[in-house]
């Protein structure tokens, strides 16, 4: 997830790509950088950091030009620097790349290039691409726009690419699959972009690029091509969106958005790692020292909020498939209270700004006691990911509502191949639970599609009970977390008291709470538990309690006990969380709508809470 701009025309090509980076900055962004072809000269500006902070760099540098590329990154491969900031330029000086996206078989054609001398000025996956056209194209002896087929179909991943040539300034070639693509068509002109926020102040006309689609762009002309190089009609569509709605993609919030997304940042996620063919899961942070979390004598989880409750699922994963002692520790405790650490201990801090002070601060006294520490983080080269011996990226993409959605879906994902990995190499799983544990992970994303498919239950559900005053969330075993996630949830977003219990805790004093006002949800999936979980229902039901449950789409008791109902698809116990917490992100949302309250800034809350 990143910012992309072009721009061919009559008009100084700077301004306009610097102006829609900005509108592009909520795209995520570390760092920011332009390619402009002026008087037959390549000029590259990046800088860390901000669009802002590009701008001031490029004060008083030739940026005459009237056909440039300009992109925002949210680094996957490379932290956060000038020399990993886009645009990237080919060994022979030639070309200038942007990427946004993932070439996952990256290692193995750097490999490949190294041996034929290619130097590496960055460490991204994106300069690997553009050395791969530029090798194709010198071995080929063919066009730029050849090359670029011929990279496309061997390489693996997602991407959105603008490509130019300093000896062809008339003409920027783009490609995408599985990021977006949009080119405005203007009069003589034509610009391109990841979405239309930088494109509708020129042209409301647009053309939205295909997966698999080549674009040739020059200023009075746009051929459109397949992979195999057939001509495709351009389609034009008249865009009816304002930048507000374009920015959060059509959806009237960015917390809309983002729980949208998930069927896609799960995908992300498990992209290049997940290997369901293959029958393994490929993750380098956990290869390089299997041994460690192999043996280690514990893990012990540090998080905070959400991320916390992503690693009390983790504690019930790692210990039913790797047979390891697992602590799941507030940050803000575990930091003050002088835990015993022993060497050898590893240490998972979940974290999506990867800045949160409390878990920062954990990790530093913990990896000063001769910790491992394992980082599952979101933000690429944030001080945790930095601070972590090792670690593993949810790729959920930029997160901008506070409520944290996506990025959950993406620690739970990562966490659940690690537990399977380690699992593996312990054998404390068979090959037969291994595989049917990867095939069950490998169809989340279809399953939450599904569940996303039609919420009209779930606003009416939000309608219903928007004015308690008070809400308790009950699960069990895997669902527990959930139950809380569930709690906090409705807390930020409606400012309604919610608390998460054990289902079977009410009977040790909670239950007096119970009476025909009080909203009990019960996150009640069939699993292991559910038996026991039924008996629960039927304790709030003889006390009048109202219950709303979210429950497995076969199921025909609990349905039948509760007042009201939100199915989900069935799953293995362990991979039931990803979805049974969807409906809980929804139900928070709309109450949040129907009190009239700012969902993405709720009151109160930061996104990256990075004080005490
Ligand atoms: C989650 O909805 C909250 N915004 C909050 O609890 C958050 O999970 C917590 O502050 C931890 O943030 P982190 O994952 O960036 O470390
Ligand atoms: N994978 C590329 C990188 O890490 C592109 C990331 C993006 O989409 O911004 O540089």
């Amino acid at each position: 997830m990143c910012g992309i701009v072009g721009y061919i025309g009559q008009r100084e090509a700077y301004p306009i790509i610097l102006k829609g980076l900005k509108r592009l900055e909520y795209r995520g962004y570390d760092s920011a950088g332009v390619a402009l072809i002026g008087n037959n000269k390549l000029n590259v500006y990046k800088k860390k950091g901000k669009v802002a902070e590009l701008e001031e760099y490029a004060v008083g540098k030739d940026v005459h030009a009237n056909i440039g590329i300009g992109h925002t990154r949210w680094a996957t491969h490379g932290e956060p620097s000038d020399r990993n900031a886009h645009p990237h330029i080919s060994n022979n000086g030639a070309f200038a790349l942007i990427h946004n996206g993932i070439i996952e078989n990256y290692v193995l054609i750097k490999q490949e290039l190294v041996k034929k001398g290619y130097t590496f000025k960055s460490d991204t996956d994106s300069e690997v691409l553009l050395n791969f056209i530029e090798d194709i194209k010198k071995n080929n002896n063919c066009t730029l726009e050849e090359a670029l087929r011929i990279a496309l179909k061997r390489v693996v991943g997602a991407y959105c690419i603008l490509l130019i040539d300093v000896n062809d300034p008339t003409t920027i070639i783009a490609a995408r699959k599985g990021s977006p693509l949009v080119i405005g068509i203007g009069k003589n002109e034509h610009f391109l972009a990841s979405d239309a926020s930088p494109i509708i102040e020129y042209t409301k006309e647009v053309v939205y690029v295909n997966d698999y689609e080549i674009a040739i762009v020059k200023s009075d002309e746009l051929i459109l091509k397949n992979l195999g190089n057939e001509k495709q009609t351009p389609y034009i569509t008249k865009l009816d969106m304002d930048l507000a709605e374009i920015e959060k993609g059509g959806y009237e919030h960015f917390m809309l958005k983002e729980i949208n997304e998930q069927p896609d940042s799960i995908y992300d996620c498990l992209r290049g790692r997940l290997l369901l063919h293959d029958g393994k899961i490929v993750m380098s942070g956990i290869e390089q020292n299997i041994e460690i979390l192999k043996n280690a004598p514990r893990i012990i989880i540090v998080a905070c909020g959400t991320s916390w409750h992503a690693g009390l699922i983790a504690e019930y994963v790692f210990e039913e498939l790797c047979r390891t002692p697992v602590e799941v520790e507030y940050a803000s405790e575990f930091r003050y209270r002088n835990p015993v650490i022993h060497k050898g201990d590893v240490i998972i801090a979940i974290s999506q700004s990867g800045e949160t002070a409390d878990t920062l601060v954990a990790l530093e006294s913990a990896k000063e006691k001769g910790a491992f520490i394992f980082g599952v983080v979101n933000a690429v080269g944030s001080s945790i990911a930095r601070l972590s011996h090792a670690g593993a990226y949810t790729h959920a993409g930029p997160e901008i509502g506070v409520a944290s959605t996506k990025a959950f879906t993406g620690q739970l994902t990562v966490l659940i191949m690690m537990a399977l990995k380690i699992g593996y190499a312990k054998a404390t799983i068979t090959h037969e639970r291994y595989i049917q544990l990867m095939k069950d992970l490998e169809s989340v994303p279809e399953k939450v599609k599904e569940i996303l498919k039609d919420t009209t239950n779930i606003q009416h559900i939000a309608n219903k009970y928007k004015d308690a005053s008070d809400f308790l969330f009950l699960g069990r075993g895997y669902n527990f977390p959930i139950a809380l996630e569930g709690a906090l949830k409705l807390k930020e977003i409606s400012y309604i008291h919610a608390e998460g219990y054990p289902a079977a805790e009410m009977k040790h004093g909670p239950i007096a709470l119970v009476e025909e006002k009080l909203p009990v949800l019960f996150v009640a999936t069939k699993d292991s538990y559910y038996q026991k979980i039924v008996s629960n229902v039927q304790e709030i039901k003889a006390r009048k309690g109202k219950v709303i449950a979210v429950a497995t789409a076969d199921d025909n008791v609990i349905p039948n006990m509760a007042n009201d109902v939100m199915f989900v698809p069935d799953a293995d116990e362990i991979i039931a969380p990803l979805l049974s917490v969807i409906p809980l992100q929804l139900l928070s949302y709309y109450v949040g709508i129907a009190k009239g309250y700012d969902v993405d800034k709720p009151r109160n809350l930061a996104k990256s809470v990075t004080v005490e």
